[in-house]
């Protein structure tokens, strides 16, 4: 018997796992929508894609508010994890996987990967004092508070002092630097990589990859008085997820990465402590890793610890998931830092979605049930983007790929005004047909491009166009006062 090979290019893309501290804000949504579209367009492009999301739920963070909580702390992780993946559900994100860290199959991956990552010969024990920001699950250095107190989190790191096992993080300073340098690791923006290489330069020091005094956590298989660094554990989901043990076939097809998307805080853990424990145990680096700026809010991070969140659903409760989709991508070039704000997006739902798109769509839909009593005909639509949008939004540039669409949009809103079909039909109403069709294929074009972004509204669209029967569609966007 002979097994069927798909021939298919294959796409790995992935987001950050999310810490299950707390219900998901519009951050943490932001870095999920781009991994949607971008797995979306790579689909349609016929790539065989595996998009994979999460959330990230041992560690003393996590415990903590569990704690505070009164739950214990799975029963946590499962309230607050449904969260994640209902809100995902809201907002139109598809993953193929969901990952879990509590997810016996990724807890067995992690003891696999650390039993080779001890026979590499690359962890010793030793001990370690130092200062812990549980906010960021990490060691931080003196320089990087201000009073005493971490910026970020707005709390005193913990002094400890304790016995743990150690990565020879250190011995990957040439390589990385070699890697990242020759894009063999493409890290984008270039701004990050150069963050990232000059960190790197600056000479890196070993990391304790466990903890003695954390019970939520994974043991390490040698030495069960310690678990896991929560950051080692999370790096390696991208791996579990896929297989890794479970089902080294689809592990062998995927890995590696092809994208990685995520905030650019977290830079560190993804383009130097991640790719060296891969090296150490023999695994391919991902191909390229993209970081996001912050959605801010008033000028200020949106995060937990601000307490400034917006939750999505109250977005999408009030104007339905495409249009949060739409402003997230449209609002703040992807890359860099920008402000965002209810009002901000009741002005882009009003003059984008309802007086551009819908307009352009009721206008063209209200003649032709009018003038061609519902039935446009045969339209052809353009066989290749010229617009330029399909190519922005794959480069990762949704809010050019979205600018330059809007631009077809005005472009025909504006030949609608000045054909003014409502006379030229008394003249010549061939030429009304012909304009009516030429619209038709248009949006018919622009609901293909736009699929990706907002594939709710561009179903629509295309169910419309392609009926053959136009009468009185709802409106796609209502205005919103
Ligand atoms: N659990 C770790 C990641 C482990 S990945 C192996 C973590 N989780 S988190 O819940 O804090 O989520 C961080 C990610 O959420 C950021 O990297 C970014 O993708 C997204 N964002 C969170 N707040 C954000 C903004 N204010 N703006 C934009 N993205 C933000 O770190």
């Amino acid at each position: 018997m002979t097994t069927m090979t798909d021939e298919r290019k294959k796409f790995y893309i992935t987001t950050p796992i999310y810490y299950v501290n707390d219900k998901p804000h519009i951050g943490h949504a932001y870095t999920t929508i781009a991994a949607d579209v971008v797995a979306r367009l790579h689909r349609q492009l016929g790539e065989d894609v595996f998009f994979l999301t999460g959330t990230d739920e041992h560690g003393a963070k996590i415990a903590a508010s569990a704690e505070k909580a009164g739950k214990s702390p799975q029963a946590f992780v499962d309230e607050i994890s449904a969260k994640y993946s209902l809100t995902w559900d809201q907002l139109g994100i598809a993953p193929d996987k969901f990952i879990r860290t509590t997810d016996p199959e990724h807890k067995d991956a992690v003891k696999v990967f650390l039993e080779k990552l001890k026979a590499s010969g690359k962890i010793y024990e030793g001990e370690y004092e130092g200062l812990y920001c549980v906010g960021h699950e990490a060691f931080i250095k003196e320089s990087e508070l201000v009073n005493g107190v971490c910026l970020d989190h707005k709390t005193k790191p913990e002094k400890i002092r304790e016995q743990n096992w150690f990565f020879k993080l250190s011995e990957y300073q040439k390589i990385l630097e070699e890697r990242i340098s020759h894009d063999d690791l493409i890290i984008r923006p270039p701004t990050r990589k150069n963050e990232v290489l000059s960190f790197i330069r600056q000479g890196l020091e070993d990391i304790a990859i466990s903890r003695p005094n954390v019970k939520w956590g994974i043991p390490l298989p040698w030495d069960k008085s310690q678990t896991v660094y929560v950051w080692v554990e999370a790096l390696f989901n991208y791996c579990s997820a896929i297989g890794y043990v479970s089902d080294p076939e689809n592990f062998q097809r995927y890995w590696p990465a092809d994208l990685q998307l995520l905030g650019k805080e977290i830079i560190k853990f993804h383009c130097i402590i991640g790719p060296a424990l891969l090296l150490a145990i023999k695994e391919e680096l991902p191909k390229a890793i993209f970081a996001n700026g912050f959605f801010t809010l008033g000028g200020e991070k949106i995060s937990k610890t601000v307490g400034n969140i917006i939750d999505p659903n109250d977005w999408v409760a009030k104007y339905g998931s495409d249009a949060v989709r739409y402003f997230v991508l449209r609002e703040v070039p992807f890359g860099q830092d920008g402000d965002v704000s209810e009002e901000k997006l009741k002005v882009r739902y009003n003059s984008d979605l309802a007086d551009g798109l819908g307009n352009l769509f009721s206008r063209t839909t209200n003649m032709i049930e009018k003038y061609l009593d519902g039935d446009v005909g045969e339209f052809v639509s353009p066989p290749k983007d010229l617009s330029g949008a399909s190519d922005a939004f794959y480069n990762l540039d949704f809010s050019e790929g979205l600018v330059l669409i809007w631009k077809e949009i005005a472009w025909a809103n504006q030949l609608i005004d000045k054909a003014k079909p409502w006379e030229l039909v008394k003249t010549d109403p061939e030429k009304v047909k012909e304009l009516l069709l030429n619209l038709t294929a248009l949006l018919y074009d622009i609901a293909k491009k736009l699929a990706p972004v907002l594939p709710e509204t561009a179903q629509k669209i295309k169910e419309i166009l392609e009926s053959g029967d136009i009468r009185k569609p709802e409106p796609l966007f209502k205005k919103i006062s």
